[in-house]
């Protein structure tokens, strides 16, 4: 396997088995897991609703393509049409993140007959030619070659903003007026669309003041540029606070691409758009593996299960409890420079003291810290010195209180 691959840990753990929201290794050490293989594993590991509808699919079929009508693909595209508050929605089913946004920009970019794009700085869209040149994170770019035209605007990461010492509503003037400047002094042309993460995941849960998106959108509006919201993180009522991220910001994307949690573990992912800018393809285009029955029948399962035990509503009331316990560990920490994040995703971003100088060794230190106290947690930042954690969105009080501990333990 490629260099590139890296795994977590001085000495890393295999994965031999997952129930809940633990899992366990080949030496057989139990952990929790609050990472979930990256916000992936969503409802818990070998959940009875998804573990029984896979095995049926299992039984019947497993792939047909798009070549054929497939009743859980066409039950799962209404199932998220209905949901995504996109106006006249079209759903297309891909098998990566990656591949969805890569969609959108094929999308945006016939639609509007442009190669200009705007992306966020802090951004991750994916590991594809297409997808790294809409990323702005020099560790994970391998090239700079592109068809695209990206700028990168300010807003999503704000503790290393120059407008950092701005309150919410001037910060986001702030941003507004930079990315009218922008356009105005760079663009040539028409601009085809801004793609941006709600939360930014691989960029250490970073947000943007609530309204945002809603503000930028304005500016967007005024000169006919798309906005796509990147729900690969946010989707599924991760924030509690609202089903898609999006909706935090009083704005309705033109597309979202979502991926990850939504088949608790088996590939799915897609993008729904208005159907005035999904037709814009309008030769063949298909994928092989996307929306097959299998998948299909692993996100049905797992968007019942968030829609019918009200997870979104476990994930409001979850992250207000790891609020509340982290929030003076984290004051008490001189190590910690911010606490963020809302439901069930949390970022702590280690600095070392009194300043906002990444500490990426304390964010490692205190990583391996957790894994001994048995806790999965994740990486995240631009310098790596962000430890993520998302835990299932049916985490129960009994473990979200273990992880607090765990966690506690391993800063000290
Ligand atoms: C916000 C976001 N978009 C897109 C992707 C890419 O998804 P995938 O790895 O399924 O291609 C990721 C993956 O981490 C992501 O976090």
């Amino acid at each position: 396997m490629p260099s590139f691959l890296h795994t977590y840990y001085a000495e890393p753990i295999s994965i031999d088995r997952g129930e809940g929201g633990y899992v366990w290794d080949l030496e057989g050490n139990r952990y929790l897991d609050f990472f979930g293989g990256v916000l992936t594993t969503m409802i818990g590991h070998d959940h009875p609703r998804v573990t029984a509808a896979i095995r049926e699919q299992a039984g019947k079929v497993l792939h047909t393509s798009t070549l054929y009508l497939s009743a859980p693909m066409i039950e799962l595209a209404e199932a998220i049409a209905e949901r995504s508050g996109i106006p006249d929605p079209r759903v297309f089913f891909t098998t990566s993140g990656t591949e969805a946004n890569d969609t959108a920009i094929l999308l945006a970019t016939s639609y509007r007959k442009s190669n200009q794009v705007l992306a966020m700085r802090n951004s991750y869209h994916g590991r594809s030619f297409t997808a790294q040149a809409i990323t702005s994170h020099s560790s994970w770019s391998s090239t700079s070659l592109s068809g695209l035209q990206v700028q990168f605007v300010h807003g999503g990461y704000r503790l290393r903003s120059p407008f950092r010492e701005l309150d919410d509503d001037a910060y986001t003037e702030a941003c507004v007026g930079d990315l009218v400047q922008l356009l105005d002094m760079t663009s040539a042309g028409d601009v085809a669309a801004m793609i941006a993460e709600p939360i930014q995941g691989v960029g250490g849960f970073a947000m943007a003041p609530d309204g945002f998106f809603g503000a930028m959108k304005k500016e967007l509006d005024n000169r006919g540029i798309l906005f796509i919201a990147d729900e690969v993180q946010t989707g599924w009522g991760r924030t509690g606070e609202h089903f898609w991220g999006y909706q935090a910001h009083d704005v309705v994307p033109d597309m979202l691409t979502f991926a990850k949690g939504v088949g608790n573990g088996i590939t799915l992912a897609g993008i729904v758009a208005r159907a005035e800018i999904m037709d814009t393809i309008d030769v063949l285009n298909f994928s092989t593996f996307g929306g097959n029955p299998l998948s299909a029948a692993a996100g049905l399962a797992t968007l019942n299960t968030v829609l019918d035990d009200d997870l979104q509503g476990n994930a409001k009331a979850m992250g207000a409890r790891f609020e509340a316990a982290m929030r003076p560990v984290a004051d008490a920490d001189p190590t910690i420079a911010e606490l963020r994040g809302i439901g069930l995703m949390w970022a702590l971003e280690f600095c070392h003291p009194g300043t906002i100088e990444p500490d990426p060794a304390r964010n490692a230190a205190v990583h391996e810290a957790c894994k001994r106290h048995g806790l999965l947690v994740g990486k995240g930042g631009l310098y790596g010195n962000v430890m993520r954690l998302a835990p299932m969105l049916n985490v129960t009080a009994d473990e979200l209180d273990e992880g607090i501990a765990a966690l506690t333990a391993a800063l000290s």
